[in-house]
């Protein structure tokens, strides 16, 4: 009996930090923007080689069109367009999604 409840005990134990893990981790978009912090910041304040806009607190849909800008644009050759070109232009769209949100929601 006693080695019943043990046994319970621990099942619910894990269940416990399994959960309290999951709810800890990090979204995607918090993630990705780690490639993007050295540049803008990890608050996304800085302004990128003081060409850039400040990045926190942008509506997320001017966020995803600048992103897809710079990973689309016929002018990407250009100099510091050509930086952030380099950056994005291998994310999906589904990462252009989750970075501008996670980007939008950061204190302007
Ligand atoms: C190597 C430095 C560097 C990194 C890393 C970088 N950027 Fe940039 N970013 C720049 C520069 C420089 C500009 C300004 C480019 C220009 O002149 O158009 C810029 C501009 C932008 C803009 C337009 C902002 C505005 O309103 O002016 C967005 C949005 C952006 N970056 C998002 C990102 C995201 C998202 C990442 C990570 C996936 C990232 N950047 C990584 C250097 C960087």
């Amino acid at each position: 009996m006693k080695k019943t409840q043990l046994t319970l005990f621990f099942v619910f134990l894990a269940l416990l930090t399994s959960s309290y893990a999951e709810e800890n981790k990090p979204t995607t978009g918090e993630t990705l923007f780690k490639q993007c912090a050295g540049c803008h910041g990890a608050d996304g304040k800085n302004k990128a080689f003081g060409k850039s806009g400040i990045l926190a607190g942008q509506e997320a849909s001017d966020l995803v069109e600048s992103i897809k800008f710079y990973k689309e644009s016929e002018f990407k050759t250009h100099s510091s367009t050509a930086v952030m070109a380099k950056q994005v232009k291998n994310i999906s769209d589904k990462d252009i999604i989750d970075l501008s949100s996670y980007i939008s929601k950061l204190k302007k």
